[in-house]
């Protein structure tokens, strides 16, 4: 795909609904009773290979258009699957359903495409293993035709699941996927089950299993939960994602002569780091007709066209603004000065090496960026130029250097469009409607 410089984008958009709600609202709604009804869902490719495993684990499911219904089996309804759980792309996928999975009587084996299988998951078979479900990884060169056992704590694997106990885990990690995945066993273990992370992740697990009826605390970075709660199925209004919104956020800032509403966009405080990241550089962002819709904050998302300058971003912002990384090292590119971006080294374990490809593809535009162990340095305020964007099949790389190629001079070609499906299928669509 090629792109070239842009005048201006103007008018008002509303992004598909979050891809975390999304994925949770299926799962929670399946080892619910009865039915749970889910309204603005992400029908991203991600999300979908949620809904896919779940069939396979024997619940009924209805789509039309961004409205699922799932009928909830309750917490020891779900059936042993006859084929492999394919979670494709889809790291939350995997992470989260191993943590209900630890607690069923059957095996499963989990696979997933070549990305997944990269991707590390020996951060959830420590604390499921500590909770008494078994964990087998495979040679994936030679499966599924055959299965020869190895020790790669990546994809494929074979979890069994049984009886679980409760523990307090203290994750290396601040990660949402290993904290949920380890509360969503502890619905199925005996005792209290808890997680300490080092800091905050997004909380959308511990608000949504309360609206579902579990016994859920947090206190600062400490979420737990007690076992066998009698989860009853929602209606849930699936707000819109800031992650998506972000690249309009972004738009809307560096290109001249712009002026772009957001519409319905969740801002969670433990996901708005972008917002605040956009602020201290200086952009001309506000927040209008603030909510809260299903247990989550909402808000509409004005942003104006601004002169960016630099800003340090690290420490507790990370884990709020991890997906939005590639899209605010576009951002600073166009600022003034230099933006140091650090304590981000999970970008490394994203669907790419998002510290390698940004930089690899920052530079191939002329932009001058140093990478480092946990993040970037990025000397911002020099004109970009079009150049050969390689994805590496990462959605939000697509999207965050589609961004830079609308504001950079000569043509930006994109070697692959379609990996946006993951995240945001409409996002071509909805950027041109700009345009107009
Ligand atoms: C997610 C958590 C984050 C995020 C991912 C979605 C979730 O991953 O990057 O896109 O829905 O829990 P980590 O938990 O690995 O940080």
């Amino acid at each position: 795909m090629k792109i070239t410089n842009s005048y201006s984008f103007r008018g008002e958009l509303s992004v598909p609904g979050d891809k975390s709600i999304s994925h949770r609202g299926i799962m929670f709604g399946a080892i619910s009773n009865g039915l749970t009804e889910i309204t603005n869902f992400l029908q991203g490719a991600d999300c979908r290979s949620t809904i896919s495993c779940f069939q396979k684990l024997g619940i009924s499911m209805e789509s039309q258009g961004t409205c699922v219904l799932v009928h909830g089996k309750g917490l020891h309804g779900l059936q042993a699957p006859a084929q492999i759980l394919d979670v494709g792309n889809s790291g939350t996928t995997m992470r989260l359903i191993s943590g209900i999975l630890a607690g069923q009587p059957f095996e499963s084996i989990l696979d997933g495409d070549a990305s997944i299988r990269k991707r590390p998951m020996k951060r959830i078979f420590t604390p499921l293993s500590q909770m008494g479900a078994d964990f087998q990884c495979w040679e994936p060169a030679v499966f599924p035709a055959s299965k020869k056992p190895a020790a790669s704590g990546c994809a494929p694997f074979t979890i069994k699941g049984g009886k679980l106990t409760g523990i307090h885990y203290t994750s290396p990690v601040a990660s949402a996927q290993v904290k949920s995945a380890v509360l969503l066993a502890g619905l199925y273990a005996q005792g209290e089950t808890s997680v300490t992370e080092p800091k905050l992740s997004r909380d959308h697990a511990e608000r949504k299993l309360a609206g579902f009826g579990a016994e859920i605390t947090s206190i600062s970075t400490t979420a737990s939960v007690k076992p066998e709660p009698a989860l009853e199925g929602q209606q849930i209004h699936v707000p819109g994602d800031i992650s998506s919104a972000a690249y309009f956020i972004a738009l809307g800032l560096i290109t001249p002569h712009s002026e772009i509403l957001i519409q319905n966009v969740g801002v969670n405080p433990t996901r708005n780091g972008i917002l605040k990241a956009a602020l201290a550089m200086g952009g001309n962002l506000t927040l209008h007709n603030e909510r809260t819709v299903s247990g989550e904050p909402v808000a509409d998302i004005l942003v104006k066209s601004s002169s960016l300058h630099s800003a340090t971003i690290d420490g507790s912002l990370i884990p709020a603004l991890i997906d939005e990384i590639p899209v605010l090292a576009v951002m600073a590119a166009f600022a003034d000065g230099t933006t140091v971006i650090g304590d981000a080294q999970e970008l490394k374990v994203k669907e790419s090496d998002r510290i390698a490809v940004v930089t690899e593809n920052l530079t191939a535009m002329g932009a001058s960026v140093t990478p480092t162990q946990d993040g970037m340095i990025i000397e911002g305020g020099k004109p970009l130029h079009g150049a050969l964007i390689r994805t590496h099949q990462d959605h939000r790389i697509a999207m965050a250097f589609t961004i830079a190629g609308l504001n950079a001079t000569g043509e930006t070609t994109l070697d692959d469009r379609n990996c946006t499906v993951i995240s945001y299928p409409s996002f071509y669509e909805d950027l041109l409607a700009l345009t107009r």
